[in-house]
């Protein structure tokens, strides 16, 4: 079913937390965020597009202060459809505007923390028209406590943040009290697709997920070097390569329950 379109959803009220959606609202459990929220100055252009173009496109119900219980989205009600993709930290937006300027009969959600990247994808929103993308500009853990049981078909993980020292591994996005909730999310035999440049990640990746209700879906040894179809390369892709590191490429699937 096609997206609704955003000048359709006007009644719906703006994210509460906009900017960064991390502040800690009444009810809500103490959580960490070792990511940034905020980078270089925002232009002028993109404080712009953050206080009018945003609100069209935030995603409804996610942040505490807004959805205290914590309720399901109603996607269909929301988007016009029973099922999304999401996009988890889409950074400056690369990978998720081109993909949802490939299909616009799909609704895409993506969610980032970082100010400045939801800013640049806005930016790319508004040049290119797009009308089937949702944004949370906060954590992932937020917006998958409020999506239903498997109403997600796809989910994709790019280059996350790697958080190289052991004593950090448990930061990474790769631990259950991430990919429960994902797994949760997602539809039985949903993909879910992670690209990192750090052989570690890899390890941990292959380890976590697995145990989280997935299964990789590598068919020989070398799968992990090619991208998958309609693979589109993000900022932080061109920086390992420019860097000499090597992307990997892992696809894998949501077991039945
Ligand atoms: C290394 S960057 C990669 C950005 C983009 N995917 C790319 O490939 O260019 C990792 C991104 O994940 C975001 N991030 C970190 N923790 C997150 C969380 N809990 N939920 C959603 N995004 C998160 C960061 O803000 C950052 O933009």
């Amino acid at each position: 079913m096609a997206a609704r379109p955003l000048k359709d959803l006007r009644t719906v009220r703006p994210h509460g937390d906009r900017r960064g959606g991390s502040e800690p609202a009444p009810g809500a459990p103490w959580r960490n965020f070792y990511g940034r929220l905020k980078g270089k100055a925002l232009k002028p252009a993109q404080e712009r597009d953050l206080e009018e173009l945003l609100p069209r496109h935030a995603i409804p119900g996610v942040s505490w202060s807004e959805n205290p219980e914590r309720t399901a989205l109603d996607m269909a009600a929301l988007f016009g459809a029973s099922s999304a993709l999401l996009e988890i930290g889409f950074g400056g937006g690369e990978h998720l505007a081109t993909l949802a300027e490939a299909h616009p009969e799909r609704v895409f959600l993506g969610c980032e923390p970082y100010i400045n990247g939801v800013a640049m994808l806005l930016g790319k929103i508004r040049r290119r028209g797009l009308s089937n993308i949702w944004i949370h500009p906060g954590a992932a853990r937020d917006l998958f406590a409020v999506l239903p049981r498997a109403s997600l078909d796809g989910a994709y993980l790019l280059y996350p943040d790697p958080w190289p020292k052991a004593r950090h591994h448990r930061r990474r996005f790769v631990t259950p009290e991430h990919l429960d909730p994902l797994a949760r999310a997602l539809a039985p035999g949903a993909p879910f697709f992670e690209a990192t440049d750090i052989a570690d990640y890899v390890r941990q990746s292959l380890e976590e997920i697995p145990r989280a209700g997935f299964r990789w879906e590598a068919e020989e040894a070398a799968h992990w070097r090619s991208p998958w179809p309609g693979w589109t390369s993000t900022r932080y892709e061109a920086k390992a390569l420019r860097e000499g590191r090597t992307p990997h490429y892992l696809r894998f699937g949501r077991l039945e329950d």
